[in-house]
């Protein structure tokens, strides 16, 4: 599985990334944020999660897509963008992200996550996308707004997080098909200005 932006590869994990993803995923600027990656982190670690994901790759009725993305003028791995927790029964699935911190506030996740989500609802045919989003976690909240997903509610006290062991409320967010493609239109035209 495969998907391609003007910048961007998005693809499936490799053995060969695991130097790469150690380095990238082993600060807890990027760690903090994540649900269950440990802190530090280790080429075992970086190796459990790439077996997992090639694991989940196989399975005949896929319930997670846990994709590299790969920035073409580097030729190397810079994130990972998944949708997990894939239902056929309901047409839903989570999404999640992170970058490392030497490429963010340049638009490669918006880029990455427009693809993903067209993904999702035009050949997954999904009706809805979930996201999880601690409150402390300004950055997120704030791109999945951007994204046009809507706030749904906050769960307080909700989740304990590996990395720093603290615990996190969490704002719940929803995007469906029927209000995507009018975001979609507005972000396409804020990339190309
Ligand atoms: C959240 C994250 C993925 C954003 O990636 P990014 O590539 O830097 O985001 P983009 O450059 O595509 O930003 C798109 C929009 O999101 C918002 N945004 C992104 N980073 C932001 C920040 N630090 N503060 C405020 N708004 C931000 C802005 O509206 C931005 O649009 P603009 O640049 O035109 O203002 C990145 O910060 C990250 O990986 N953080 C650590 C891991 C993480 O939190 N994962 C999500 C767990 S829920």
């Amino acid at each position: 599985m495969k998907l391609e932006t003007e910048r961007l590869i998005l693809r499936e994990v490799k053995l060969s990334d695991v130097k790469e993803i150690t380095k990238k995923v082993n600060t807890l600027d990027v760690s903090r944020y994540l649900g269950v990656v440990p802190y530090p982190y280790s080429i075992k670690d970086a190796k459990w999660f790439i077996n997992k994901c090639l694991k989940d790759a196989k399975k005949e009725n896929r319930e997670s897509y846990e994709l590299a993305i790969e920035l073409k003028s580097e030729n190397k791995i810079i994130g990972v963008i998944s949708l997990t927790k894939v239902s056929d029964f309901h047409k839903t699935a989570t999404l999640g992200y992170w970058l490392a911190k030497d490429y963010w506030r340049n638009g490669i996740m918006k880029e990455a996550c427009i693809e993903i989500i067209n993904f999702g609802f035009n050949k997954l045919k999904l009706r809805r996308l979930n996201v999880k989003i601690y409150v402390v976690n300004i950055p997120s909240n704030s791109f999945i707004k951007k994204l046009g997903f809507n706030y749904e509610g906050t769960m307080i006290k909700s989740y304990k997080v590996k990395s720093t062991g603290k615990i996190h409320d969490e704002n719940i967010y929803g995007l469906l098909k029927e209000d995507w493609l009018k975001h979609k239109n507005r972000l396409l035209k804020e990339m190309q200005k």
